[in-house]
């Protein structure tokens, strides 16, 4: 492992069908922070995550504090220390909030509940109630929750957490990434680049399924014309 990088992806490669998505894929995340994968739309940044995971197959190297994880399933992927929060939350709506929390558990692993109901202080009042009744933004909760709690994660691959939530709750799980930071390594997508702005140091550009740009977000934002060619808008 070389200067704090955690998580080294190489070369990677996926095929869906016909479809080459991924392109020779390689970037380092850091240690620590939070690390933004943007990119329009379709650029392949959910693909990207998951080809991490192994939800897809995929060719390339992807090391995690040196251990090779493109062998593994992904169940061992996920007991080696990745939490995902999907884009579409995967919350058990049948269960209560409790019991998605519970799901978190694994043996052995020390459990961060009391930083989880610091952020969400209504995890705590809700513990009982079934996921599915609760609000898109509370759902996000329990999702971003469940990733947080086991602390043998060492990194949380985390999905566009602000998409669809009202401003109120995009300002609350944006402080939730914050805190969330400074205890885990986070990659993130968000297509928010207000809130990508907020949060994120070291930045990955995906364009059509390659790496257009890496470099830190100043750079990048603080480039309109740069912001433009990789984002489609430029962010102020
Ligand atoms: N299961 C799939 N079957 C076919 N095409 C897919 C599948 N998943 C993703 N793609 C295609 O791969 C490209 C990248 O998708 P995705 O990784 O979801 O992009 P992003 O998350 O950046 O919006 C898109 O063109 C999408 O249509
Ligand atoms: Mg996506």
């Amino acid at each position: 492992m070389n200067d704090g990088v955690l998580l080294d992806v190489r070369n990677l490669d996926v095929f869906i069908g016909e479809s080459h998505i991924l392109q020779n894929v390689s970037f380092q995340v850091r240690e620590g922070g939070i690390t933004g994968l943007l990119g329009r739309n379709g650029v392949g940044k959910t693909t990207t995550l998951r080809g991490i995971l192994g939800l897809v197959r995929r060719t390339g190297s992807v090391t995690l504090a040196g251990d090779e994880l493109t062998a593994l399933d992904v169940p061992q992927v996920v007991r080696r220390g990745v939490g995902y929060v999907p884009e579409d939350r995967d919350v058990f709506g049948g269960l209560t909030v409790d019991e998605n929390l519970r799901l978190a558990e694994r043996p052995g692993s020390p459990l961060r509940y009391e930083l989880v109901y610091d952020l969400f202080p209504e995890l705590r009042t809700r513990g009982a109630q079934r996921a599915g009744t609760l609000s898109g933004g509370q759902q996000q909760m329990v999702a971003l929750a469940r990733a947080l709690l086991n602390a043998d994660n060492r990194i949380l691959l985390i999905d566009e957490p602000t998409k669809g939530l009202a401003p109120l709750v995009v300002g609350l799980v944006t402080n939730a990434l914050k805190r969330a930071a400074e205890v885990a390594t986070i990659l993130l997508v968000e297509q928010n680049l207000a809130v990508a702005h907020k949060l994120v140091r070291d930045v990955i550009v995906l364009d059509q399924g390659q790496v257009g740009f890496i470099g830190n977000v100043e750079q990048l934002m603080g480039d309109p014309a740069l912001a433009r060619k990789h984002l489609g808008v430029a962010h102020g």
